[in-house]
């Protein structure tokens, strides 16, 4: 049974989860696509938006660098520059420091989300659920950090980068490289696709078209009469 739920949930739930996130991404995008945005919320309520919100986009789009970076360069195209036990290191530092970034945001926003009466009023169920699910994720994702400095010689690292590496070169064999692993990481791995899988259904989409216009609009809304 241990077995086959590795197998599933490492060998197969990444494909349904990839493929739910484009399929469902492109359907949404055809069918309904003034729903495609970030909703913001600046307009009802500022106070908190500008820092939590600067913390956390700037803390999540460094570790989804570092994540994209860190999990899928082959082992033999650092080997030559770093070594693993370097490389784990600087994972836990890098990840660590923007992992903190995005903490500190995200509790301002949980925060300003749930004691904010115009923002709550406007808050769809998936826009609290995306929240908190990111949230958790980070924590466990910050919660493999001790764990990897049991590892320091890049052990774990590099059997979960090669699972990664196996399930986006359609490798069979993958799910193998984790059976080992700490529970920590298997958990932040399954939530991590969860989070691929529910995607199309939440304001996430927004990420795809990086609004970063709003960085530098006037904050103002123009509202003209008619005619
Ligand atoms: C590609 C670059 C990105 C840009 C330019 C961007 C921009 C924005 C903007 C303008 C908002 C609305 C803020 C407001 O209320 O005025 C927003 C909200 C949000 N973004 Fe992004 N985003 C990006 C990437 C991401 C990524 C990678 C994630 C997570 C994986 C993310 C998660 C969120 C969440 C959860 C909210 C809602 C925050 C809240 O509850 O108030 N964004 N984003
Ligand atoms: C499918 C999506 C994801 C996968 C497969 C994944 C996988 C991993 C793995 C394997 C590690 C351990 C790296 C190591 O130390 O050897 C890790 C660490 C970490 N993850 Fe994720 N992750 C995902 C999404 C996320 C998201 C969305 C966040 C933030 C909300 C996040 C935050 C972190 C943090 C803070 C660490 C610890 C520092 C580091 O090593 O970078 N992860 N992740």
């Amino acid at each position: 049974m241990a077995e086959y739920m590795n197998t599933f949930f490492f060998g197969i739930y990444p494909y349904i989860a990839i493929l739910t996130m484009i399929v469902g991404s492109v359907l949404r995008y055809d069918q309904d696509p003034y729903s495609w945005k970030a909703d913001s919320s600046q307009l009802l309520h500022r106070k908190g938006l500008r820092v939590g919100s600067n913390l956390f986009h700037v803390g999540i789009l460094l570790l989804f660098a570092g994540h994209f970076v860190g999990l899928l360069t082959p082992h033999w195209a650092y080997e030559p520059f770093i070594t693993a036990g370097q490389k784990q290191i600087l994972a836990m530092t890098a990840g660590g420091i923007f992992g903190s970034m995005a903490f500190i945001g995200m509790t301002i926003l949980i925060w300003r989300r749930t004691t904010q009466d115009r923002v709550r009023a406007t808050t769809k169920f998936m826009d609290m659920a995306i929240l908190l699910i990111l949230f958790v994720q980070l924590v466990l994702g910050l919660l493999t950090i001790p764990q990897s400095a049991k590892h320091l010689d890049g052990s774990s690292m590099i059997a979960l980068a090669e699972w990664a590496q196996h399930i986006v070169t359609f490798r069979g064999g993958a799910a193998e490289f984790i059976t080992e692993e700490a529970l920590v990481f298997k958990l932040h791995i399954v939530l991590g696709l969860t989070i691929f899988l529910i995607f199309p259904f939440t304001r996430l989409v927004h990420m795809v078209s990086a609004p970063y216009k709003y960085i530098l609009r006037s904050g103002y809304q123009i509202v003209r009469k008619r005619g």
